[in-house]
């Protein structure tokens, strides 16, 4: 009775407020640099909103300085190839990449090696003028590991990310929006209050559609087109069976806001 109940999340603080759910990084004294202790509550966490019916959206945000500095440099420093195998963090970014509810990025600060790559698992950026990008790890005497040379060069092509890959340079939030590796950049104090309001737009829409039309969007990542029009067309089908449907072009043609069930 009087036993104290252990904190769920120790590293990440973990806001439910419906129809949005935000996650925190919460180690501000490393600039958040993802241990494996981080990376496995972030994904519990973003499980967890998955399976509540009242989330809609994710928020994942770290604060004004940092979004995340990158891996946490001081656990990996002794590590060999068999304690990475051993400890098999990737599996913890697989968790990421099934997250099924759309994840918006609020960024500010450094987005740094796995920082960045975080940032890139999320479906959405919106960055503060003060965010800044890179993918640092040769620095180091390394090269990304959790998606970086795949997700950014998709996403920046081929000659910037080999630029930021193999001379470590970050770039600016505004560089980052021209290149395309941003949503939206807005000042410091208003980008958390944008990836709200992104989040909040979202949850409006009918959730099996957007749950369906975010699987079909990640399948044009490694999908050649053919596939990738055979998936968004089996997905396009499959709504047809929903009640939101019928209600979403029923309210259409009778002029008003739909009422969407999530069925
Ligand atoms: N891991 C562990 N600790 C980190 C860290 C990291 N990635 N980044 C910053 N920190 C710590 C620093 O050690 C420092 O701690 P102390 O106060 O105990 O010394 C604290 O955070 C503040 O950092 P700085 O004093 O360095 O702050 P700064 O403002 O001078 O510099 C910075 C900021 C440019 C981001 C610099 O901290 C930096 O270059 N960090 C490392 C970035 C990096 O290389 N990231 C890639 C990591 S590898 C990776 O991510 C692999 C992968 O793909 C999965």
């Amino acid at each position: 009775r009087n036993r104290r109940r252990p904190l769920p999340y120790e590293h990440i603080i973990v806001e439910s407020e419906p129809p949005v759910g935000i996650i925190r990084l919460n180690r501000p004294k490393v600039l958040n640099a993802l241990s494996f202790d981080v990376l496995r509550e972030i994904a519990d966490a973003l499980e967890a909103f998955d399976k509540d019916d009242r989330i809609k959206a994710n928020i994942l945000t770290g604060n004004d300085d940092a979004f995340s500095a990158g891996a946490d440099i001081k656990e990996l420093s002794e590590a060999t190839p068999v304690d990475l195998i051993q400890r098999n963090q990737f599996a913890l970014w697989d968790r990421l990449k099934k997250i099924a509810k759309p994840i918006v990025g609020a960024v500010s600060g450094y987005a740094l090696g796995g920082g960045c790559e975080l940032a890139m698992c999320c479906d959405m950026i919106v960055a503060s003028e003060t965010a800044r990008f890179g993918q640092p790890e040769i620095n180091i005497g390394i090269m990304p590991g959790a998606g970086g040379t795949q997700r950014l060069t998709r996403t920046v092509g081929k000659f910037r990310a080999m630029e930021m890959i193999l001379t470590g340079q970050h770039i600016t939030a505004r560089e980052a929006e021209k290149h395309g590796l941003v949503n939206k950049v807005v000042p410091l104090e208003a980008y958390f209050g944008e990836a709200k309001k992104l989040a909040l737009q979202i949850a409006q829409k009918g959730p099996v559609a957007v749950r369906m039309a975010k699987e079909a969007v990640l399948k044009a990542f490694d999908t050649p087109l053919e596939e990738g029009l055979q998936f968004e067309r089996r997905n396009f089908y499959l709504l047809f069976s929903t009640e939101d449907m019928r209600e979403g072009m029923k309210a259409f043609m009778e002029k008003r806001p739909p009422n969407f069930k999530g069925r």
